[in-house]
């Protein structure tokens, strides 16, 4: 037993209208039962954030963004910061997903502020790391993710560390339906936390690092079963809810 709290995140990434969000959760949070032990966080486009924190309100659900802006405010057109997302209820927001560093040029300069100012703002910050394939191939997945753990949470104090959820997600595995192995999850995942233990070895020890890429019902239970592995950051299979809460129900420690 690890003693870190699973955590399960939907990455809706850019699907569900409001009607559909609302639809959604009026139907999982009927059907969450005694899910306490697990922590939810479901992260919808902006557009339906303020339906799912409306909707999320009486149950133990948090609503994360899938993305902000470092600035508090300024000449960005098309962006939104971190106050914005606080004003509406929002709680956290997924940083650095490799799409967003694969088509919107995201970079990890441009993370390390993002990181430090969520956590300055008090949003809980799910920063996701991990490799290419062919980076995979060429034994490099160590020197990727300890340079992106390194640059991305450059900002971040060591107290504040343990604040900070990780999503090892490596970019083969992503809406693929090839998933890693547990073992590679798990392999990934320690090294990541080896790495954490350079800036402060309490707080990685408290940090929870989630595996993300084709996790669906039937594979999610041998993958969260795994010590390193604390939770999942799920694309495709949480815009079901049937689909969701099973994977949910698999992190039940
Ligand atoms: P997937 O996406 O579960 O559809 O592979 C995971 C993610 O991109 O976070």
């Amino acid at each position: 037993m690890s003693g870190r709290t699973p955590l399960v995140a939907a990455n809706w990434k850019m699907h569900k209208t409001v009607g559909e969000t609302e639809d959604f959760l009026d139907r999982f949070i009927g059907e969450i039962g005694d899910l306490e032990a697990v922590e939810i966080v479901i992260c919808p486009p902006y557009t339906s954030l303020s339906a799912a924190v409306e909707r999320c309100r009486r149950s133990p659900i948090r609503v994360a963004a899938q993305n902000m802006h470092e600035a508090e405010q300024g000449a960005y057109t098309g962006e939104v910061s971190a106050g914005m997302l606080l004003d509406i209820g929002v709680q956290g927001v997924v940083l650095g997903h490799s799409e967003r560093r694969q088509y919107f040029n995201e970079t990890d300069e441009a993370l390390a502020r993002k990181v430090a100012v969520a956590l300055e703002r008090g949003l809980e910050p799910i920063l996701c790391v991990g490799e290419s394939e062919a980076e995979r191939d060429a034994g490099e997945t160590e020197a990727v993710l300890r340079r992106q753990i390194e640059a991305d949470l450059d900002g971040v104090a060591a107290e504040d560390l343990a604040r900070v959820v990780i999503a090892y997600e490596p970019i083969w595995a992503i809406g693929t339906g090839r998933t890693a192995t547990p073992e590679q999850a798990e392999e990934a995942i320690a090294f990541i936390r080896s790495q954490l233990a350079g800036i402060d070895a309490g707080a990685a020890e408290a940090v929870r690092i989630l595996y993300g890429g084709s996790v669906k019902p039937g594979n999610a239970a041998e993958l969260l079963g795994r010590e390193q592995i604390d939770g999942a950051l799920v694309g495709g299979a949480s815009l079901d809810p049937a689909d969701f809460l099973a994977i949910c129900e698999a992190a039940k420690p």
